[in-house]
């Protein structure tokens, strides 16, 4: 019997149209759009406006554009699988909430947080069930709408997140496209430098946790930066290496978009050129659970079928990972 991989065979992504520029930002707080293009890469980002809209809205935006795309119906999804760090509600999960508003009556669905690995937590997850013959069609969704955790005074975080969401669509294939390898890792001891304070079980909401500003993302920049150009780049090489590959073999490399710094340390230590890199930082900022999906889709035109892609993240945790996949399709 032929080995299932489980490849992506549609990839959508929704977009909020408010555009916060760096020239906005530096009336709002001590920044200059100098400062924040040569410390990030950074020019604009997108920000969800409007009440009662979280990420959920977000996520189901880009699962019903990727469902016309493919031309299937919601019925025909087994699995929704949400990765988000700014979820809807504490619970239910916000996959969930997405299920229902696209009408996948079928599919079950749960969210996985891994802050901005959770994409590809989620990806290789949902792998699993597609390798093993579980599931037919699983949708991967990655949504954020990081303004609602960014604090809009603190210059240090507020330049550097956007609102987006992407979605994937896994389905089998036995012809040897799809997922090919994985490596995935956690360090929870870095929970030091990256947290939001309060709002979970330990530390629930109160007048004083408001106050103290405790449910905004809280960044220790530097150790951070360290240890995600570190690992981001280890762990390129690591996938390359254990699938006896070199940088001349990958058509692209598909980077969390943290920070460019990070993206262009990744692609030196791994010998690619700036032309086989997917960066749109620029356009977005890092939108966590959007990022992987959004370059997917942007470069969906450029992919060709057999094309040697690596997608590589760090995030919140710390967790990072790299992931080896032989793109499915050609678009037509
Ligand atoms: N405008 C102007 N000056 C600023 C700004 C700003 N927006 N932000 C900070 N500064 C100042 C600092 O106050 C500091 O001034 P000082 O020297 O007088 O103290 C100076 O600039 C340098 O600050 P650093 O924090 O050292 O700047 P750095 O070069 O490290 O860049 C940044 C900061 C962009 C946050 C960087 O550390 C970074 O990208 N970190 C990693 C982010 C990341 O990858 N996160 C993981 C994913 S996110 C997730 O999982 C949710």
């Amino acid at each position: 019997m032929k080995k299932i991989n489980a490849a992506i065979t549609a990839v959508n992504c929704w977009l909020p149209d408010y555009i916060l520029t760096n020239r906005e930002l530096e009336t709002m707080v001590d920044t200059t759009d100098e400062w924040i293009i040569t410390r990030t890469g950074i020019q604009e980002r997108r920000i969800l406006k409007g009440n009662g809209l979280g990420s959920s809205y977000m996520g189901a935006k880009a699962v019903e554009g990727l469902l016309k795309k493919r031309g299937i119906s919601a019925l025909e999804i087994d699995l929704l699988i949400c990765a988000t760090a700014t979820p809807d509600l504490q619970f239910p999960a916000t996959g969930n909430i997405i299920t229902d508003k696209i009408g996948a009556k079928n599919a079950f669905s749960y969210d996985i947080n891994a802050a901005c690995s959770g994409f590809i937590y989620s990806l290789i997850t949902a792998s699993k069930f597609i390798e093993t013959g579980t599931y037919k069609k699983i949708l991967v969704v990655g949504t954020d709408k990081m303004s609602s955790i960014v604090d809009y005074t603190d210059r240090q975080i507020c330049v550097l997140f956007g609102d987006a969401a992407g979605a994937v669509l896994l389905e089998p294939n036995t012809d040897g496209y799809g997922i090919i390898d994985d490596i995935m890792k956690t360090d929870g001891s870095g929970m030091v430098h990256l947290h939001q304070k309060a709002g979970g079980s330990v530390k629930p909401a109160t007048y004083q946790t408001i106050d103290a500003k405790e449910h905004f993302i809280y960044q220790d920049g530097k150790p951070v930066f360290k240890f995600a150009v570190t690992k981001m780049a280890d762990v390129a090489e690591d996938i390359l290496k254990k699938n006896n590959l070199t940088g001349e073999d990958v058509a692209w490399l598909v980077p969390h978009q943290a920070n460019k710094r990070i993206i262009d340390a990744t692609a030196k230590r791994i010998g690619l050129n700036s032309e086989k890199v997917m960066v749109n930082i620029q356009k977005y900022g890092n939108t966590t659970n959007g990022s992987i999906p959004l370059c997917l889709w942007e470069w969906e035109d450029k992919m060709k079928k057999g094309d040697n892609i690596i997608i590589t993240a760090f995030g919140g945790g710390f967790t990072w990972g790299s992931i080896y996949l032989k793109w499915a399709y050609d678009k037509k």
